[in-house]
């Protein structure tokens, strides 16, 4: 397996590292070959170089098995383009139309509802990721003055809803799910998520043993706070899939904890940590690295390295129910130790698993 790793920003570089060494030690447990290959695309090769992602940067991608993404984004460029190149953009031209954000409590303790279990926080988000206000359409008349005109068109089609659509029904088919929750916003936004409700009352007969629920995306922020264990799938469009996913990552624990997946089933796909670059807590050795370290186990669970996903997600579940990690899970390490910890598990369990010379005479 190729993967291409871009660290990007911030606290991005920071748990990559962490990340891939767990990615190393749960591949080198089954002896499969792997090759990481760091590209330095981010805002310090921005502000060297001007390029935020060289011309044939999307192929180049296209040719790896998979890209793991760190985080994107710095105060030195506050128009954030570099990251809607390198991120955005990777997003749109390698056409990953599925993000895939799972929301899963690991411990009780984590959760901000009060009497909140494992079981009550556990749903996936499908949020549409190639359309939408992030197509940057759009444009300014009369910048800086006071009479200036900003207009942000938002992108809805056919093809790009139904595709994302069908896939939150395939998905609970396949795994068992009881129900799939559309939110949008088609009371007020009466053309676009008119196109939302009309691919959803097509295709939700098709799937008639899971239930088909609409909500709109205020009352869905509203209900997940309230009662999230109603849910098991949502979908919804790609600005109120990021909102809700955040909300989802509190549900968790926090962003450090929340992993995802860019896919477009059968093809290259990109894996990050739902979080950003964090720059206060960037060369601090605090950031949790875990998040990236579930969205590196979603890369090789993709890649259909079952096991060697498992040993990841098993490492990480474990840690976070004894406390072991960074402050914002109750732990005590930093990122860098808390990396040390997750691949001594791996290596540990492997050792466990596999028996030992003397035990096989
Ligand atoms: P952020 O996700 O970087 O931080 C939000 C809050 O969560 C902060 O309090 C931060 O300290 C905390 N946090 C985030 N990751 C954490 C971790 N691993 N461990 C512990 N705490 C963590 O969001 P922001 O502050 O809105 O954005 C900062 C920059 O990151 C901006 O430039 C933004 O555009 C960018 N961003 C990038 C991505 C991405 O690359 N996928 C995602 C979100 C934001
Ligand atoms: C995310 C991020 C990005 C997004 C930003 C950095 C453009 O918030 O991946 O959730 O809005 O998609
Ligand atoms: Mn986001």
């Amino acid at each position: 397996m190729r993967i291409a790793v871009i660290p990007g920003d911030g606290i991005g570089v920071e748990v990559t590292a962490e990340a891939m060494r767990a990615v190393r030690a749960a591949a080198g447990r089954s002896g499969r070959a792997l090759d990481l290959e760091t590209l330095p695309w981010g805002a310090d090769h921005f502000l060297q170089t001007g390029v935020t992602i060289p011309a044939d940067g999307y192929d180049r991608l296209r040719n790896f098995d998979a890209v793991f993404v760190g985080a994107l984004g710095d105060p030195r460029i506050p128009d954030n383009r570099h990251a809607r190149d390198i991120l955005l953009g990777t997003r749109f031209e390698l056409d990953l139309y599925v993000n895939y954000r799972p929301v899963k409590l690991l411990d009780e303790r984590l959760c901000p509802l009060k009497g909140r279990m494992p079981a009550d926080v556990n749903f996936v988000v499908f949020r549409e990721n190639t359309e939408g206000v992030y197509v940057g359409i759009g444009g300014r008349f009369k910048p800086g003055t006071s009479d200036e005109i900003a207009i942000q068109e938002e992108l809805n089609t056919y093809k790009g809803v139904h595709r994302i659509v069908k896939h939150a029904f395939d998905f609970a088919r396949e795994h068992g799910k009881p129900s799939v929750c559309m939110a949008d916003k088609s009371n007020a936004m009466a053309e676009g998520h008119a196109l939302w409700q009309r691919v959803f009352r097509e295709l939700a007969p098709q799937y008639p043993e899971i239930q088909a629920r609409h909500l709109y995306i205020d009352a869905l922020a509203l209900l997940i706070v309230q009662d999230p264990s109603q849910f098991s799938v949502i979908v919804t469009n790609n600005l109120f899939g990021d909102i809700i996913t955040d909300l989802g990552a509190a549900l968790q624990g926090g962003l450090g904890l929340a992993a995802s997946g860019n896919l477009h089933p059968g093809r290259t796909s990109m894996f990050e940590p739902v979080h950003g670059s964090a720059p206060p807590l960037a060369g601090k050795n605090a950031a949790n690295p875990m998040g990236a370290m579930l969205s590196a186990a979603l890369m090789l669970d993709y890649l259909g390295w079952r096991d060697e996903a498992a040993a990841i997600e098993e490492a990480v579940e474990s840690a976070v129910r004894d406390r072991i990690g960074t402050t914002d899970i109750g732990g005590t390490l930093g990122t860098r130790e808390t990396g040390d910890y997750i691949v001594n598990t791996i290596h540990s369990k492997s050792a466990a698993t596999k028996p030992r010379k003397d035990e096989t005479r």
